[in-house]
């Protein structure tokens, strides 16, 4: 249509009424992949009535995520959170957010960092003490059910047996549904309309706790929050925290769980990979788990950055664009672009498959985690390069925390057992809305000596 104006911009043949929706959601990757084959340049596509446009390649990434011109906004682009998780950081564009994140970042100093390292120690070891030995069970769901719970103790500083940890899941849980239900309006008995009463009742406990704390204090993230100001001396409101704590818990929740299982999936196929970690393991034993002490795995550390390059639990980074911009070129008016895009079109970029690269990566569908010693360095190539955690001013925030977190249930699941594989033929991974085993990873925790 001559009025369209991303009718320059080419697309695979879609559905009429679904658009590209069910190829989508079939396989996502795969119908990158197609574009990118067919395309080999910017394409675009229709998901649930709205035209989206995809930026290919590390430039564009850069363009997008680093956007020095202020063009690409986080909260339109995540759109899909909208209405549960509001306030959130990864809602707040430009100047409002950087004045959030510089004083969220207060709680992820590395002195905040050791006390959750050793909450983190007490809580895997607890927690893992009742998983099954011996016979085989779906390890997704239970390290998904096993992150949720650590949100509970390391985040928010709950005992083990809080009375308040069920129902604060069970709301959780209502929140992450309702942002990924289709129908957006709260209609009576929706998903949306389930996760705003969860909302609501989250925010009345998380009120109650803010006044225990901003009085009582404590080493907890939370309290952190409750504490948390900038240089400037400048602190939260009680519904910034609310607001903060809602979203923080589903942006450290579903990615964390991910990320572990892929990790266990490799150590589960990669048996000398394993060794290795296990080798690193026993070496700490008997030792705190500091984040000093948790800084010389380096290879678990290896081994846990290929795991999320091959399966990211962020794959595909959405922005809406504020303003013209033209690609690649320089800001609408100048010269005779390739692409134009106008304000208000949705724009995705898509870290998981650049990270699939062969330009960067050696062999990139290969589990090699020795791609990032220091003399290979492959992430290094490009700063863009491998970017699970994304780039520019909403790069996690949590990644050292994360990471931590990683590294300390490497140890306590691999202290005294070994993960075998328990279905001969794995039944593949569902990659939207997170990346997780169709089967769940059914496993075996086997001891060591076995
Ligand atoms: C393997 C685990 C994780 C992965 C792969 C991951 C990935 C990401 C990515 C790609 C982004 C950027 C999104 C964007 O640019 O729109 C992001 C943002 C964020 N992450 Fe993580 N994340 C992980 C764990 C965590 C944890 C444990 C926490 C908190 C303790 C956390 C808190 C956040 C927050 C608050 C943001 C928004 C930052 C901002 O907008 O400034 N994440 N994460």
């Amino acid at each position: 249509m001559a009025d369209d104006p991303l009718s320059h911009i080419p697309h695979l043949p879609m559905n009429p009424v679904t658009g590209h929706t069910l190829q989508i959601l079939k396989d996502s990757y795969g119908f990158h992949h197609r574009n990118r084959a067919q395309f080999h340049g910017p394409y675009r596509f229709k998901v649930f009535g709205d035209w989206r446009v995809c930026l290919p390649g590390l430039a564009a990434m850069d363009l997008v995520l680093h956007d020095r011109d202020r063009i690409f906004s986080s909260r339109e682009g995540w759109k899909t959170l909208h209405g549960i998780f509001d306030g959130g950081l990864a809602l707040r564009d430009f100047e409002d957010h950087r004045r959030h994140r510089r004083i969220m970042q207060s709680a992820f100093r590395v002195a905040a960092l050791q006390d959750y390292a050793a909450r983190m120690d007490a809580a895997f070891g607890a927690a893992l003490a009742g998983w099954p030995r011996g016979a085989p069970f779906a390890f997704y769901p239970r390290v998904k059910a096993l992150t949720l719970r650590l949100g509970n103790q390391v985040l928010m500083g709950l005992d083990p047996d809080d009375p308040r940890s069920d129902g604060l899941n069970r709301a959780f849980t209502a929140e992450v549904a309702a942002s990924m239900g289709l129908i957006r309006t709260p209609l009576p008995l929706t998903k949306m309309w389930r996760g705003q009463r969860s909302r609501a009742q989250l925010a009345r406990q998380f009120l109650e706790l803010i006044a225990q704390r901003r009085t009582s204090g404590g080493s907890d993230f939370f309290s952190q929050m409750c504490r948390a100001r900038d240089e400037d001396g400048q602190g939260w409101t009680d519904d910034e925290i609310v607001d903060h704590f809602n979203f923080l818990l589903v942006a450290a929740h579903d990615t964390t769980a991910s990320g572990l299982t892929s990790m266990v999936a490799a150590l589960a196929q990669h048996p000398d990979w394993q060794q290795r970690v296990i080798d690193e393991v026993t070496h700490l034993d008997g030792q705190p788990l500091t984040v000093e002490n948790l800084g010389t795995m380096v290879v678990t550390d290896r081994v846990f950055r290929e795991a999320i390059r091959l399966r990211p639990p962020v794959p595909f980074i959405p922005r809406r664009a504020l303003r013209d911009f033209s690609w690649p070129g320089e800001i609408v008016p100048a010269g005779t672009p390739p692409i134009r895009v106008p304000a208000g079109t949705r724009v995705l970029v898509c870290p998981g498959i650049e990270m699939m690269s062969p330009e960067f990566f050696a062999q990139p569908d290969q589990f090699d985690p020795d791609r990032f010693t220091p003399d290979r360095a492959e992430d290094r190539a490009h700063p863009m390069a491998w970017a699970p955690f994304g780039a520019g001013a909403h790069k996690c925030i949590g990644l050292h925390f994360a990471t931590l977190q990683i590294k300390a249930f490497a140890v306590a699941l691999l202290r005294h057992h070994r993960v075998r594989l328990a279905a001969d033929t794995p039944s593949g991974w569902a990659h939207l809305p997170i990346p997780k085993p169709k089967d769940g990873l059914p496993i075996e925790l086997l001891p060591k000596t076995g």
